[in-house]
């Protein structure tokens, strides 16, 4: 199994382009079932779940082909996806598929949308807290589909087709209004979805989808109208840039110091993010090129911050957050509202010197003046990557075991942070 060794205390300095958004991407590659026509994406991330997800889609029958590389074209920019879903030979998605990447799961509702019928498998346990599926299944089942549950699979039928309805949501779910909108577009009569996830990877997939002929209304905001189609057709559509990526890397670069551009990330994406990190001492501005992101000399200042849903700061920030606190000048608190039992990357922070208390869903961090190397164990993906940060500004060396947690959504990251002066190397086998 793959490690990364990471050798501390170099500030960043350069430039990295951000990578197409994994949680936009997996939807938008999930929505090219409702069409027999083809779905170019651009921009998309060379992801160890986006393979997992062409998998799972080509076992529905779906044809996915990467064109040939054109020149100029180089390995730093995403690649382009042509996806077809001309017949749908299988309407199961099965156990062993679904367990391994929850957002599989959501294939539930274009396959009941277009095929009048799908069996999916339920996703499982995950790191991350329990995460269940019922407000996916109320939205289907508003929509007129007959759910059975048996044998661990949810089974959900329409057999004359899906009806246009009122689904208000009793807490803003991003997997409940992404099952609630793919649904819904192939219904007959109107769909209004209350209370609808507002984060930016929904409206880009609402775009796409209103560019396959879909007519959605209220983009990026909580209340979504959707007039339903018969029919939709191909389309062309670019992944906007990932939030927590860029995110993730601007709080490497607060508490290592130095000078980075994000290039191509765009700061309405992750406002709250960036006002923590301009919070914590880093200065941040923002271009038509990206954001950039200094920090020199000043002491990291402590937070008090809570998760929430967009456009509050993101549970997928969280563990990053923490990381970069462990190092203030003083004590910080972080609260977790959206997943209970998302701090597994506590006690690993600790193993390298982080002085953590955890009180229920708040963690009270006393930073040190030094985080010390050593081995530690990625646990999930936003967990890892917390550590990759608190290893590049601590002293020594670190080896972080498990990375096939990180290449789920992180593209290239040791090279993106090796090319901007951090010692980090991948070590196979
Ligand atoms: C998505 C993101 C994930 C992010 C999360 C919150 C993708 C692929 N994943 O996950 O990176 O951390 O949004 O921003 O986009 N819930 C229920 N019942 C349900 C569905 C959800 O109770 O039927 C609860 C969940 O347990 C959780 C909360 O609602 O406590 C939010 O979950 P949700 O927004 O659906 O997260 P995901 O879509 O799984």
């Amino acid at each position: 199994m793959d490690r990364i060794r990471i050798v501390g205390g170099r500030r960043l300095e350069g430039t990295i382009p951000i990578s197409g958004a994994k949680n936009a991407t997996l939807p938008l590659m999930i929505a090219s079932l409702l069409t027999d026509q083809t779905l170019i994406l651009d921009n998309v991330p060379r992801l160890a779940d986006v393979g997992l997800l062409q998998r799972i889609l080509s076992n529905h029958g779906v044809d996915m082909m990467v064109p040939g590389k054109r020149p100029g074209e180089s390995q730093q920019n995403g690649h382009t996806l042509h996806i077809v879903a001309s017949r749908i030979v299988d309407t199961t998605a099965p156990y062993d598929l679904v367990s391994k990447m929850r957002a599989s799961f959501w294939v539930i509702a274009p396959l009941l949308a277009r095929m009048g019928e799908a069996k999916v498998s339920l996703p499982g346990g995950c790191a991350i807290g329990t995460r269940p599926v019922d407000l996916l299944i109320m939205a289907l089942e508003k929509l007129g589909a007959n759910i059975e549950i048996e044998s661990g699979y949810v089974i959900a039928r329409a057999k004359n087709g899906l009806k246009g309805a009122e689904i208000k949501f009793p807490k803003v779910t991003v997997s409940g209004t992404h099952t609630a909108l793919m649904a819904s577009v192939l219904a007959h009569g109107t769909t209004v979805i209350e209370n609808a996830a507002q984060e930016p990877e929904i409206g880009d997939v609402a775009d796409c989808l209103n560019k396959m002929g879909a007519r959605i209304s209220g983009i990026g905001t909580s209340r979504l109208i959707v007039e339903g189609v018969s029919r939709l057709g191909g389309a062309r559509h670019s992944v906007l840039p990932d939030r927590i990526e860029t995110g993730t890397y601007a709080m490497a670069v607060a508490m290592t110091g130095g000078d980075v551009l994000l290039q191509g990330a765009r700061p309405e994406l992750l406002q709250a993010g960036l006002d923590v990190i301009a919070q914590t001492g880093a200065e941040i501005t923002a271009s038509n090129e990206g954001i950039r992101v200094k920090r020199n000399g000043s002491a990291i200042e402590p937070i008090d911050v809570t998760t929430d849903p967009f456009p509050g700061f993101p549970t997928d920030l969280q563990a990053q957050l923490m990381a970069l606190v462990s190092k203030a000048k003083g004590t910080s608190r972080i609260t977790e509202t959206i997943f209970e039992n998302r701090f597994m990357h506590v006690q690993e922070l600790v193993r390298l010197g982080a002085r953590i208390q955890l009180d229920g869903e708040t963690a009270t961090i006393e930073g040190v003046a030094t985080l010390k190397g050593a081995p530690v164990m990625a646990t999930d993906l936003r967990a890892s990557v917390s550590l990759v940060i608190a290893a590049l500004a601590a002293e020594g060396e670190t080896m972080v075991h498990r990375v096939y947690h990180l290449d789920r959504g992180f593209e290239r990251l040791e090279d993106k942070l090796a090319h901007c002066g951090a010692a980090i190397e991948r070590v196979s086998g």
